[in-house]
Order: C-alpha cells, then structure tokens, then sequence
C-alpha cells in the first residue's frame, strides 16, 4: 500500500490522473473502474484537458462503473449514468459501448449482476480501478459488514450514506434506498487500485483504512491486501494519520525509476 500526500486535493488529483493517462498511453485498450462523487472530479476535468490539449486517445478504452441506483434511469439527474456522461463521457473519445454502468432499472438484479461480472472478465478484467471512499469507510456501494469477497450485487444504504448523499437530492427521503455495486472482491481482481480521499470528514475513514485492521466493518481496508494500491489523499484527509511523516518520507526519496510524472 502506498499512502501519497499531497497538500491539495487538486495536487493530489493531477499525480493520479496521470497515472491513468500512463496507463491508456500504454495500454490503448485498457479497461478502466470509475467510481462518482465529488471525489473525483478534479481528476475527471483532468483527464479531458489532457485528452483536448495532448490527444490522449480512449477510443479502445473500455470502462466498469462501480455502481448504480436502484429506481434511476440514465436519464435521472442524479443516477450515475447522468453523472458520468456529465462530469467524463461527453468529453472524451470513449465510444458508447464501451461504457458499462449497472443497469438502475433491471427487472432481475441477481442476473444483471452476473452478467456485469462477466464482462467484466471477458474484456480480460479491470487495468486500474479508482476509487472514491465513504466518511463509513465503503467504496463502490459496499457498506461496513460487506463480505470481503462479495460480488457484483444488491445492497441496502446505511442511513449514514443516505444522509451523506441527500445533497445531490431533494431531501433524504429522494435517495433510493438500495443499490447495484461490484463487490469488494471484483475490486481486488482489478490489477490497480487508486483510492482518492479529500477533505477532513475522510480522516477517519482514511486512518482506519489504512492503520487499523482489516475489518469488513471498514470496507476500504481490503485495499490492504492488495498488491497495488495506492492512496492518493490530502492533507486533511491524512489529518489523523499517525504515520504520515513515513508516507511522506517514503514519497520524496523513491529512486528514481518509481518516481511520478507530474
Ligand atoms: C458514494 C459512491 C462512492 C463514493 C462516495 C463518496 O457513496 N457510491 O463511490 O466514493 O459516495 O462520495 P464523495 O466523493 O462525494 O464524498
């Protein structure tokens, strides 16, 4: 696990997108995991001006949203599809069918479910999947006491998620109470993950995640059995790390081989 501090949440924002430009560089075809939030916005406008101003190309790239409102069609303002059409798809050059995002209004959940996973493995599995974290400590939709091995299902909201997202709606009682999200277990398969945490109401999840034990209570603190990820976080949310001066002293001498293309 590698812990990346930088002062700003935009500082933080441009190191990660250009991890995901390298990779698409790369990789032409790579297979993107896209989380939605606030969270990853900066990174998102990130990966449009470089792909306007440096021709960074995702016509084969193909991309796996982590999750979806159960009840919201694509065109509900506040279902993720609208989101990600918003806020990343309008802009670049990925094309349509390459888009998956779990389906808000499936008439037969556990079967849409199966099918995501499937194609997901049939496109050869996801290259490097961001991620954004709750002030719970979940990624994806994947509250405390998810199975540290689940899949691609259904799950009830905790009324802290509820309430934490009741800003994008008209009042509490608008957020759709159940959602499709990939499991902890799909997001281990990805062979790279980056978690994003901004702000001071992450430090907790953030400290837990990272420093405490693994626990299904702490969802993110899988990524600690994970050969590749890499936390991207600012200050405030590294505010109740106890290491941090580790994680910093660690980030400025990597040879220089491993260090980061700003
Ligand atoms: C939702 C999403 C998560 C996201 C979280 C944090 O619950 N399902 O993927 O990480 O919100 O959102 P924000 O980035 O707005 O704090």
């Amino acid at each position: 696990m590698e812990i990346i501090v930088q002062e700003t949440a935009e500082q933080a924002s441009m190191l990660a997108a250009r991890l995901i430009a390298k990779t698409i560089s790369d990789k032409p075809d790579a297979v993107l995991g896209l989380p939605t939030g606030s969270t990853p916005l900066p990174l998102y406008k990130e990966l449009i001006r470089i792909h306007k101003e440096e021709n960074l190309d995702f016509s084969s790239v193909t991309s796996f949203n982590l999750d979806e409102y159960l009840g919201l069609g694509p065109e509900h303002p506040q279902s993720y599809h609208h989101f990600m059409y918003e806020n990343l798809f309008n802009h670049i050059n990925i094309p349509a069918e390459n888009i998956n995002i779990p389906d808000g209004l499936t008439e037969n959940v556990p079967s849409f479910c199966i099918g995501y996973e499937q194609k997901i493995k049939d496109k050869g599995g996801i290259d490097i999947q961001l991620l954004g974290i709750g002030s719970d400590g979940h990624i994806g939709f994947n509250e405390p006491s998810s199975s540290l091995t689940s899949r691609t299902r259904i799950k009830t909201l905790t009324p802290n998620t509820i309430k934490d997202n009741a800003r994008f709606f008209e009042n509490e009682s608008a957020v759709p109470r159940h959602v499709i999200t990939m499991g902890l277990g799909t997001v281990m398969e990805s062979r790279e993950c980056i978690l994003l945490a901004f702000g001071e109401a992450k430090a907790e999840a953030v400290r837990q995640s990272v420093e405490g034990p693994l626990c299904a209570m702490v969802p993110a603190s899988v990524l600690q059995m994970h050969n590749r990820s890499r936390f991207f976080i600012d200050a405030e949310a590294a505010s109740k790390l106890e290491k941090v001066e580790y994680y910093n002293w660690v980030f400025s001498n990597k040879p220089a081989w491993q260090q980061f293309e700003k």
